[in-house]
């Protein structure tokens, strides 16, 4: 019996928290740990037998995927993988709604929803197991995490024996439960059902809104848009056959562009876990302190210094003496001798001089904010020098953001610069 997933990709207005990085490049198409962060969950999702269908569902422009789509048929043959383009944000549910039955053809027996941007272990078979134990309707990935942090997500209460899912609230404003939605869910066919008739609900709200207000009429705008937490997830809960599968693997969101470095870190770590002789891994030796990925046109000296969680991307190059750690660079880089790249990220074309220093300030790997408090001053962990910056020689740019093209002459600190 066959599955399916959907991807929620989101579109061009979201993702604004991962600017300036997305000014280049999609969020869903930055690459981190050496690929684009859809491949990681493409990567998972091919390794599943009974999924031969995943469908992309955003609101980018169609040329944004084409080249990805090509790239990704070759590297996951046994996935068709389409691209579904809503003709405006219909939200996590509205567009699953709207394309149900290029969804429901071929009679998929099971169906994985899953957040583009989530970093995670992907426990895809552990949760058709579940599924299949507990003769379940949906079951949803949870996470704990800080009882700080829990309030930026949805957050789930569960029954904890059954693990049935008791209650849900999105983004609550106060404390119920530090088990978060992870964003991967799976369901069965009886969500269009749920969906269909939260729509209904939705139309009737509105309807009698409009009544109210005499004639304002915006009623297609409410029922098209539908959220899978508020308008599905806790109708779900409500019911019978909604559980959670709490992951003990690691799990990230990326939604700043900061958030890109601990995701690239954990995926190098599994690569280098799972996988050590994975084509672009770099073997340990006494300048390369693992995990670390070398795109193979990339140059590196040999006198360079680099790790542990760095990815150096195509034809960048590295001069004698730097030291790169906890870092990515994209394409086209140049880190000039014995400069130093710390908790940062340069995109396409940065150019690094001799001796500068560009820096973040490291986060713990349960802190799921890139924010951190420096002398009492909340700034940016993450270093970020977007496309075609260049930095003088010597020059020490410290928890920064710097917008495209940039020259920058002298010391910068806790700074955006624009
Ligand atoms: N196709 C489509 N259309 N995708 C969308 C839309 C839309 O209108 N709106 C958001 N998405 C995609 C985003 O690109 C992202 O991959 C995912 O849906 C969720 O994005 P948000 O709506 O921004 O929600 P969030 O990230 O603040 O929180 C959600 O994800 C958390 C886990 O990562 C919620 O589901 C939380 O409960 C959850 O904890």
């Amino acid at each position: 019996m066959s599955s399916k997933c959907v991807i929620l990709v989101g579109g061009g207005t979201r993702g604004t928290r991962f600017r300036p990085l997305s000014l280049d490049i999609p969020k869903v198409l930055f690459p981190v740990a050496g690929r684009p962060i859809l491949s990681h969950a493409l990567s998972a999702l091919a390794a599943v037998s009974s999924i031969k269908e995943v469908l992309l569902i955003g609101f980018y422009d169609d040329s944004v995927f084409k080249d990805f789509l090509t790239e990704s048929a070759r590297e996951f043959p046994g996935l068709s993988i389409k691209y579904l383009r809503e003709y405006r944000a219909l939200g996590t549910a509205g567009g699953l709604y709207h394309f149900r039955d290029a969804i429901l053809k071929g009679n998929p027996y099971r169906l994985f929803v899953i957040h583009a941007d989530v970093c995670c272990s992907f426990p895809l078979e552990e949760m058709l197991k579940m599924f299949e134990d507990k003769e379940a309707k949906a079951v949803i990935l949870g996470t704990r995490v800080d009882v700080a942090s829990a309030s930026n997500f949805g957050c789930i209460v569960s029954e904890p024996t059954t693990k049935k899912v008791l209650h849900y609230v999105e983004k609550p404003e106060t404390y119920i439960s530090n088990l978060i939605n992870g964003g991967v869910y799976l369901f069965d066919r009886s969500i269009f059902d749920v969906i269909g008739a939260a729509r209904t609900a939705r139309l009737e709200d509105s309807l009698a809104m409009v009544e109210e207000q005499l004639g304002e009429d915006d009623g297609d705008d409410v029922t098209e848009t539908l959220r899978l937490e508020q308008d599905i997830l806790v109708r779900l809960a409500q019911a019978d056959g909604f559980y959670v599968y709490e992951t003990r693997g690691f799990w990230r969101q990326i939604k700043t562009a900061g958030s890109a470095v601990p995701a690239n870190s954990l995926y190098l770590q599994k690569l280098f876990q799972t996988d050590i002789d994975a084509p672009g891994l770099a073997r340990a030796s006494a300048q390369i302190v693992p995990p670390v990925f070398i795109d193979p046109t990339a140059s590196v000296d040999p006198t360079a210094k680099l790790g542990p969680n760095v990815s150096i991307g195509p034809r960048a190059r590295v001069g004698p003496g730097a030291r790169i750690k906890e870092a990515i660079l994209l394409e086209d880089t140049e880190v000039k001798h014995d400069a130093c790249v710390l908790y940062s990220i340069l995109a396409r074309g940065v150019k690094v001089g001799a001796w500068a220093r560009v820096e973040g300030s490291p986060i713990t790997p349960a802190q799921h904010s890139t924010v951190v408090l420096k002398n009492g001053v909340r700034v940016q962990s993450v270093a970020i020098l977007a496309s075609g910056v260049s930095v003088k020689d010597e020059v020490r740019i410290e928890n920064c953001v710097v917008l495209p093209h940039k020259d920058i002459t002298s010391d910068v600190e806790n700074e955006i610069i624009m």
